[in-house]
Protein backbone atom coordinates (compact mmCIF):
# COMPACT_ATOMS: atom_id res chain seq x y z
CA UNK A 1 0.00 0.00 0.00
CA UNK A 2 1.55 3.39 -1.22
CA UNK A 3 2.01 6.37 1.86
CA UNK A 4 -0.88 8.08 0.45
CA UNK A 5 -3.33 5.22 0.15
CA UNK A 6 -7.01 6.86 0.59
CA UNK A 7 -5.54 10.75 0.43
CA UNK A 8 -7.14 13.47 -2.06
CA UNK A 9 -4.67 15.59 -3.45
CA UNK A 10 -4.92 18.70 -5.71
CA UNK A 11 -2.23 19.74 -7.90
CA UNK A 12 -2.74 23.18 -9.14
CA UNK A 13 -0.93 23.38 -12.77
CA UNK A 14 -1.11 19.81 -12.54
CA UNK A 15 -1.31 18.80 -16.73
CA UNK A 16 1.84 19.84 -17.67
CA UNK A 17 5.81 20.33 -16.47
CA UNK A 18 6.66 19.53 -13.05
CA UNK A 19 2.78 19.57 -12.27
CA UNK A 20 2.23 16.10 -14.05
CA UNK A 21 5.54 14.77 -12.73
CA UNK A 22 3.82 15.71 -9.06
CA UNK A 23 0.62 14.20 -9.90
CA UNK A 24 2.08 11.10 -11.29
CA UNK A 25 3.96 10.45 -8.01
CA UNK A 26 0.82 11.24 -5.76
CA UNK A 27 -0.76 8.90 -7.74
CA UNK A 28 1.32 6.34 -7.82
CA UNK A 29 1.64 6.52 -3.65
CA UNK A 30 -1.86 6.08 -3.94
CA UNK A 31 -3.91 9.47 -3.70
CA UNK A 32 -6.69 10.24 -5.99
CA UNK A 33 -5.18 13.30 -8.00
CA UNK A 34 -7.29 16.17 -8.75
CA UNK A 35 -5.92 18.00 -12.35
CA UNK A 36 -6.33 21.58 -11.76
CA UNK A 37 -4.85 23.29 -14.62
CA UNK A 38 -5.76 25.91 -17.58
CA UNK A 39 -3.91 23.33 -19.59
CA UNK A 40 -5.45 19.98 -20.81
CA UNK A 41 -4.78 17.12 -18.63
CA UNK A 42 -6.67 14.52 -20.49
CA UNK A 43 -3.98 12.36 -21.48
CA UNK A 44 -2.16 12.58 -18.10
CA UNK A 45 -5.43 11.78 -16.25
CA UNK A 46 -5.34 8.68 -18.22
CA UNK A 47 -1.47 8.11 -17.66
CA UNK A 48 -2.61 7.98 -13.91
CA UNK A 49 -5.69 5.57 -14.68
CA UNK A 50 -3.23 3.13 -16.44
CA UNK A 51 -1.17 2.89 -13.79
CA UNK A 52 -3.44 1.81 -11.11
CA UNK A 53 -3.83 5.11 -9.38
CA UNK A 54 -7.55 7.27 -9.95
CA UNK A 55 -7.28 10.60 -10.78
CA UNK A 56 -9.53 13.62 -12.12
CA UNK A 57 -9.49 16.75 -14.06
CA UNK A 58 -11.29 19.81 -13.08
CA UNK A 59 -10.26 22.99 -15.31
CA UNK A 60 -9.47 25.64 -13.22
CA UNK A 61 -7.94 29.10 -13.65
CA UNK A 62 -6.60 29.52 -10.29
CA UNK A 63 -6.65 33.20 -10.31
CA UNK A 64 -10.78 33.21 -10.09
CA UNK A 65 -12.26 32.50 -7.26
CA UNK A 66 -15.04 31.40 -8.49
CA UNK A 67 -13.04 28.89 -10.66
CA UNK A 68 -11.38 27.97 -7.73
CA UNK A 69 -14.45 27.71 -5.59
CA UNK A 70 -16.06 25.52 -8.04
CA UNK A 71 -12.91 23.20 -8.33
CA UNK A 72 -12.71 22.63 -4.40
CA UNK A 73 -17.10 21.88 -4.69
CA UNK A 74 -16.36 19.41 -7.41
CA UNK A 75 -13.46 18.06 -5.58
CA UNK A 76 -15.48 17.57 -2.44
CA UNK A 77 -18.77 16.52 -3.69
CA UNK A 78 -16.86 13.50 -5.72
CA UNK A 79 -13.71 12.23 -2.99
CA UNK A 80 -15.58 14.19 0.50
CA UNK A 81 -12.44 15.51 1.25
CA UNK A 82 -9.04 17.01 0.60
CA UNK A 83 -6.15 16.43 2.53
CA UNK A 84 -3.40 17.48 -0.19
CA UNK A 85 -2.85 20.35 -1.64
CA UNK A 86 0.08 21.20 -4.34
CA UNK A 87 0.04 24.86 -5.37
CA UNK A 88 1.89 24.62 -8.40
CA UNK A 89 0.56 26.84 -11.07
CA UNK A 90 2.61 29.67 -12.26
CA UNK A 91 3.40 31.71 -15.43
CA UNK A 92 6.80 30.52 -15.38
CA UNK A 93 8.04 28.91 -18.44
CA UNK A 94 5.63 30.84 -20.96
CA UNK A 95 7.25 34.09 -19.48
CA UNK A 96 9.39 36.01 -21.83
CA UNK A 97 12.53 37.38 -20.45
CA UNK A 98 12.18 41.47 -20.31
CA UNK A 99 14.05 43.78 -18.22
CA UNK A 100 12.06 45.56 -15.49
CA UNK A 101 12.02 48.72 -16.67
CA UNK A 102 9.84 47.01 -19.77
CA UNK A 103 7.26 45.10 -17.52
CA UNK A 104 4.04 45.76 -18.66
CA UNK A 105 1.75 46.90 -15.31
CA UNK A 106 -0.75 44.55 -16.51
CA UNK A 107 1.42 41.89 -17.39
CA UNK A 108 2.78 42.20 -13.61
CA UNK A 109 -0.52 42.23 -12.25
CA UNK A 110 -1.48 39.12 -14.31
CA UNK A 111 1.87 36.99 -13.23
CA UNK A 112 0.83 38.08 -9.13
CA UNK A 113 -2.70 36.83 -9.53
CA UNK A 114 -1.54 33.65 -11.09
CA UNK A 115 1.46 32.97 -9.03
CA UNK A 116 0.29 34.39 -5.63
CA UNK A 117 -3.56 35.41 -5.39
CA UNK A 118 -3.83 31.64 -7.21
CA UNK A 119 -2.48 30.14 -4.27
CA UNK A 120 -3.77 32.23 -1.76
CA UNK A 121 -7.86 31.12 -3.06
CA UNK A 122 -6.74 27.37 -3.42
CA UNK A 123 -5.31 27.41 0.65
CA UNK A 124 -8.35 29.73 1.49
CA UNK A 125 -11.16 27.26 -0.07
CA UNK A 126 -9.28 24.19 0.24
CA UNK A 127 -7.97 24.87 4.11
CA UNK A 128 -12.11 24.63 5.45
CA UNK A 129 -12.11 20.87 4.29
CA UNK A 130 -8.82 20.02 6.25
CA UNK A 131 -9.81 22.20 9.55
CA UNK A 132 -12.87 20.34 9.65
CA UNK A 133 -10.98 17.25 10.04
CA UNK A 134 -8.02 18.49 11.91
CA UNK A 135 -5.56 17.32 9.30
CA UNK A 136 -3.95 18.65 6.22
CA UNK A 137 -1.05 19.38 3.94
CA UNK A 138 -0.51 22.10 2.25
CA UNK A 139 2.29 22.55 -0.33
CA UNK A 140 3.61 26.03 -1.87
CA UNK A 141 6.21 26.01 -5.07
CA UNK A 142 8.32 28.77 -4.78
CA UNK A 143 11.83 29.03 -6.43
CA UNK A 144 15.71 29.14 -5.59
CA UNK A 145 14.98 32.53 -7.83
CA UNK A 146 13.22 34.13 -4.62
CA UNK A 147 16.99 33.66 -2.50
CA UNK A 148 18.79 34.96 -5.27
CA UNK A 149 17.19 37.27 -7.56
CA UNK A 150 18.58 35.50 -10.83
CA UNK A 151 18.15 34.79 -13.51
CA UNK A 152 17.50 38.35 -14.48
CA UNK A 153 14.72 39.98 -16.48
CA UNK A 154 12.14 37.79 -15.01
CA UNK A 155 11.35 40.35 -11.58
CA UNK A 156 7.71 39.83 -11.78
CA UNK A 157 8.25 36.25 -11.14
CA UNK A 158 10.81 36.48 -8.83
CA UNK A 159 9.05 38.79 -6.60
CA UNK A 160 6.04 36.10 -6.84
CA UNK A 161 7.99 33.30 -5.85
CA UNK A 162 9.31 35.93 -3.15
CA UNK A 163 5.66 36.29 -2.23
CA UNK A 164 5.25 32.32 -1.94
CA UNK A 165 7.57 32.42 1.04
CA UNK A 166 5.91 34.22 3.04
CA UNK A 167 2.15 33.24 2.32
CA UNK A 168 3.69 29.68 3.55
CA UNK A 169 5.23 31.60 6.84
CA UNK A 170 1.66 33.30 7.34
CA UNK A 171 -0.40 30.22 6.77
CA UNK A 172 1.48 27.84 8.51
CA UNK A 173 1.24 30.26 11.91
CA UNK A 174 -2.76 30.46 11.36
CA UNK A 175 -3.25 26.61 10.26
CA UNK A 176 -1.27 25.30 12.60
CA UNK A 177 -3.22 25.54 15.39
CA UNK A 178 -5.79 23.05 13.51
CA UNK A 179 -3.25 20.45 12.63
CA UNK A 180 -2.49 21.44 9.01
CA UNK A 181 0.94 21.62 7.87
CA UNK A 182 2.19 24.18 5.17
CA UNK A 183 5.68 24.42 3.35
CA UNK A 184 7.45 25.55 0.67
CA UNK A 185 9.20 23.26 -1.95
CA UNK A 186 11.58 25.55 -3.82
CA UNK A 187 13.37 24.13 -6.76
CA UNK A 188 16.32 25.23 -8.58
CA UNK A 189 16.60 25.20 -12.25
CA UNK A 190 14.94 21.97 -13.55
CA UNK A 191 14.48 20.49 -17.03
CA UNK A 192 10.89 20.26 -17.15
CA UNK A 193 8.69 19.48 -20.02
CA UNK A 194 8.07 23.05 -20.44
CA UNK A 195 11.69 24.44 -19.69
CA UNK A 196 13.02 21.97 -22.43
CA UNK A 197 9.94 23.73 -24.79
CA UNK A 198 11.34 27.19 -23.67
CA UNK A 199 15.13 27.28 -24.58
CA UNK A 200 15.61 31.04 -23.76
CA UNK A 201 15.44 30.41 -20.05
CA UNK A 202 17.85 27.47 -20.34
CA UNK A 203 19.92 29.50 -22.39
CA UNK A 204 20.50 32.35 -19.71
CA UNK A 205 20.50 30.19 -17.15
CA UNK A 206 21.97 26.93 -17.24
CA UNK A 207 25.53 26.94 -17.18
CA UNK A 208 25.29 29.89 -14.49
CA UNK A 209 22.93 27.56 -12.31
CA UNK A 210 24.77 24.41 -12.18
CA UNK A 211 28.12 26.18 -11.42
CA UNK A 212 26.66 27.77 -8.65
CA UNK A 213 25.75 24.30 -7.17
CA UNK A 214 27.21 22.16 -4.58
CA UNK A 215 26.23 18.99 -6.50
CA UNK A 216 27.32 20.40 -10.35
CA UNK A 217 24.63 18.68 -12.52
CA UNK A 218 21.23 19.58 -14.11
CA UNK A 219 18.36 19.25 -12.17
CA UNK A 220 15.25 16.66 -12.87
CA UNK A 221 11.55 16.20 -12.08
CA UNK A 222 12.37 13.14 -10.38
CA UNK A 223 14.66 14.89 -8.30
CA UNK A 224 11.73 16.97 -6.68
CA UNK A 225 10.11 13.56 -5.96
CA UNK A 226 11.32 12.83 -2.23
CA UNK A 227 10.96 15.85 -0.97
CA UNK A 228 7.48 16.12 -2.33
CA UNK A 229 5.85 13.06 -0.92
CA UNK A 230 8.19 14.10 2.16
CA UNK A 231 5.51 17.03 2.46
CA UNK A 232 2.85 15.16 1.49
CA UNK A 233 2.46 12.10 3.97
CA UNK A 234 2.90 11.94 7.58
CA UNK A 235 6.54 11.92 7.37
CA UNK A 236 6.29 15.48 7.45
CA UNK A 237 4.27 15.79 10.39
CA UNK A 238 6.06 17.66 12.79
CA UNK A 239 7.40 20.22 10.02
CA UNK A 240 6.20 23.91 9.03
CA UNK A 241 6.56 27.01 8.10
CA UNK A 242 9.48 25.94 6.38
CA UNK A 243 11.23 26.36 2.70
CA UNK A 244 12.92 22.91 0.98
CA UNK A 245 15.11 23.66 -1.59
CA UNK A 246 15.99 20.85 -3.75
CA UNK A 247 18.69 22.31 -6.10
CA UNK A 248 22.14 20.62 -5.60
CA UNK A 249 22.57 22.88 -2.76
CA UNK A 250 22.68 26.16 -4.84
CA UNK A 251 20.59 28.07 -1.87
CA UNK A 252 20.66 28.01 1.57
CA UNK A 253 17.10 28.32 3.44
N1 LIG B 1 11.18 24.17 -13.99
C1 LIG B 1 11.93 24.91 -13.19
O1 LIG B 1 13.12 25.09 -13.40
C2 LIG B 1 11.33 25.52 -11.95
C3 LIG B 1 12.22 26.04 -11.00
C4 LIG B 1 11.69 26.62 -9.84
C5 LIG B 1 10.34 26.67 -9.65
N2 LIG B 1 9.50 26.17 -10.63
C6 LIG B 1 8.08 26.25 -10.36
O2 LIG B 1 7.51 24.97 -10.57
C7 LIG B 1 6.18 25.12 -11.06
C8 LIG B 1 6.02 24.34 -12.36
O3 LIG B 1 6.94 24.82 -13.31
P1 LIG B 1 7.14 24.11 -14.75
O4 LIG B 1 8.61 24.07 -15.00
O5 LIG B 1 6.38 22.86 -14.83
O6 LIG B 1 6.60 25.24 -15.75
P2 LIG B 1 5.16 25.55 -16.35
O7 LIG B 1 5.26 26.99 -16.76
O8 LIG B 1 4.74 24.62 -17.38
O9 LIG B 1 4.18 25.31 -15.12
C9 LIG B 1 3.05 25.99 -14.91
C10 LIG B 1 1.80 25.13 -14.91
O10 LIG B 1 0.77 25.99 -14.43
C11 LIG B 1 -0.31 25.99 -15.36
N3 LIG B 1 -0.99 27.30 -15.30
C12 LIG B 1 -0.60 28.49 -15.81
N4 LIG B 1 -1.51 29.44 -15.55
C13 LIG B 1 -2.51 28.85 -14.84
C14 LIG B 1 -3.72 29.30 -14.26
N5 LIG B 1 -4.11 30.58 -14.37
N6 LIG B 1 -4.50 28.42 -13.59
C15 LIG B 1 -4.13 27.10 -13.49
N7 LIG B 1 -2.99 26.61 -14.02
C16 LIG B 1 -2.18 27.48 -14.68
C17 LIG B 1 0.33 25.72 -16.71
O11 LIG B 1 -0.63 25.27 -17.67
C18 LIG B 1 1.37 24.67 -16.33
O12 LIG B 1 0.80 23.40 -16.26
C19 LIG B 1 5.92 26.61 -11.18
O13 LIG B 1 5.32 27.08 -9.98
C20 LIG B 1 7.31 27.18 -11.30
O14 LIG B 1 7.37 28.51 -10.88
C21 LIG B 1 9.96 25.60 -11.76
Amino acid sequence: MGRLAGKVAIVTGGAKGLGAAFSMALGAEGAIVVIADVADGDSLVERIRESGADAFQVPTDVSEEAAVKALVRSTLDRCGKIDILVNNAALYSALPLVPFQDIDVDLWDRVMAVNVRGSFLAAKHAAPSMIERRSGKIINISSGTAYKGQPTQMTHYITSKGAIVALTRALSRELGEHGICVNTLAPGLILSDSILQNPEHLEIARAKVVASRALKRDGYPCDLIGALLFLASADSDFVTGQTIAVDGGSIHT
